[in-house]
């Protein structure tokens, strides 16, 4: 007889999938570390439930599960991966449950009426066009960002190399170079178009188990997530405010492009995930960081002195990630939408207002959704008056994806879409303070670098890692 896995099993499961479809953390690489579980077995079912997962949406809609109050609570907070998880060890996996807790006891009384559901919508040959949206999901490579806080980019291509791979040439311009990321067979690899520290290999290439990326030198890092630091560009010895900093990726970045000097805030409220950023800080060597665990929009100039740059990356339904739910689309809550979008203008609203040496600030989300995107940026520039929207197009060579026209704002922002771009959706915008003498001479389209921080230099600015705690002071918006 098999041995049944218990409660603890399944938590541990679903806490895996769902950091993988938050952050992308590669499921393998969260399973490596583990003790207590059998790793190929925990590995199986979370492979399986991600691949059902469209098929399990549907069945638990068309025949809900009635829980208990307290129940349905706990499951909505922990979002369902749980759920998810279960229901295929109970449909795909063992097909049987350890009856240790309420929870399994309402799965097990519901397993025949899913078994049925599952077939009937088998014989309506629904399955058929769950499964064919599943193919038609787009693919994406494996990106690997080097990190240069530790080695070169020519080292890594030398370490690549040597270990048996072989570098394509990047292309001419964008759809060449597209052309060749899609059909990197085994063993091949290129250099990012626009970010020469990513490199971009097949997308099953593992790194779980690489040197170089259990001591942080490799890090397994979307380009769309690199995007954001790369437009920010902070200057090496400057200090960046990081609002919404974990798990931590585009931290470990901006302090890469800063070659570690200068002084990165990095802020995030959610306790586990604040633990996480630390891990993944002190993982990667990001030594010019100091990670601060509180509420974004409590935090003033007061605390965070001289702060330059600006990465405001909030929560976001997320449409973008690919592994997130299929059709999310299709299945919009614009209620929820329309909460997540107030309170990203709310936050990018803190940057832009209450940090006046800030130059330059950027604005992503993960979400495809004109609603926490070009919506967003259009209500903030009605409002803020000392800063201007940067045209993107000339950062990013050849990019063919921006906002909708249908919004002043919209040609002047990037978009990453997943099926065009091959790598997952991603929305960038970038404000740049609009300098005294560029108003009085409106000399409004000159995007010039120099001349704010021309303007700045005679506050003498000090750029050191200080972080003041406040007293109960509260932010009135
Ligand atoms: C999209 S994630 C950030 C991802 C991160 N920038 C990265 O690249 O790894 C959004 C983060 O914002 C945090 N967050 C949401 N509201 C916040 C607030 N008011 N203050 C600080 N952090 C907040 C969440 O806890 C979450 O970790």
């Amino acid at each position: 007889m098999s041995t049944q896995h218990t409660l603890r099993f399944y938590k541990e499961a679903a806490k895996i999938l769902r950091t993988y479809k938050q952050f992308g953390v590669s499921i393998k690489s969260q399973i490596y570390n583990l003790k207590h579980f059998s790793k190929k077995a925990l590995y199986a079912l979370i492979i399986e439930t991600h691949k059902h997962e469209a098929i399990i949406d549907n069945l638990l809609k068309s025949c809900p599960i009635e829980f208990e109050p307290t129940k349905k609570k706990y499951l909505k907070k922990k979002n369902d991966s749980l759920l998810r998880i279960m229901v295929t060890e109970l449909l795909w996996g063992k097909k049987e449950l350890l009856p240790e807790s309420k929870l399994v006891s309402i799965l097990l009384s519901n397993q025949e009426k899913l078994l049925n559901e599952l077939s009937k919508q088998e014989n309506q040959n629904l399955l058929g066009s769950i499964k064919k949206n599943f193919s038609l999901k787009v693919t994406i490579p494996r990106y690997v960002r080097v990190n240069t806080l530790h080695w070169s980019v020519e080292e890594a291509i030398d370490y690549f190399n040597f270990n048996g791979c072989e570098l394509l040439s990047t292309g001419d311009n964008y759809e060449s170079f597209l052309t060749t990321v899609k059909h990197l067979s085994d063993s091949q690899y290129v250099q990012d178009m626009h970010l020469k520290e990513v490199f971009i290999f097949p997308p099953q290439t593992e790194f779980f188990s690489d040197v170089k990326y259990l001591e942080g030198s490799l890090i397994l890092q979307d380009k769309a997530s690199c995007l954001a630091g790369h437009i920010l560009n902070p200057e090496p010895g400057s200090t960046v405010l990081d609002m919404c900093a974990a798990p931590g990726m585009k931290t470990s970045h901006l302090s890469a492009i800063m070659r570690n000097e200068g002084c990165i805030y990095a802020v995030d409220r959610d306790k586990k995930r604040f633990e996480t950023l630390n891990k993944i800080v002190n993982w990667h060597g990001a030594t010019c960081v100091q990670t601060i665990n509180a509420d974004v929009l409590t935090i003033s100039t007061e605390q965070c002195e001289n702060v330059r740059y600006i990465l405001c990356d909030p929560s976001c339904s997320g449409g973008g990630m690919m592994g997130r739910k299929e059709g999310a689309n299709d299945h919009k809550d614009e209620f929820r939408l329309r909460k997540l979008a107030n309170f990203q203008t709310q936050l990018l609203l803190h940057a832009l207002r209450d940090f006046p040496s800030a130059e330059k600030v950027v604005y992503s989300t993960c979400s495809m959704e004109i609603q926490e995107n070009e919506e967003v940026i259009s209500e903030v520039l009605s409002k803020v008056k000392d800063f201007k929207l940067v045209d993107l197009r000339a950062k990013i060579p050849d990019w063919k994806n921006f906002g909708s026209s249908d919004y002043k704002c919209g040609k002047k922002c990037i978009y990453c879409r997943a099926d065009e771009d091959l790598c997952n959706g991603f929305f960038v915008a970038l404000f740049k303070r609009k300098s005294k003498k560029n108003k009085q001479i409106t000399m409004e389209n000159k995007d010039n670098e120099g001349d704010i921080l021309n303007e700045l230099e005679e506050n003498s600015i000090n750029d050191s890692c200080n972080f003041k705690k406040k007293k109960n002071k509260k932010k009135k918006f």
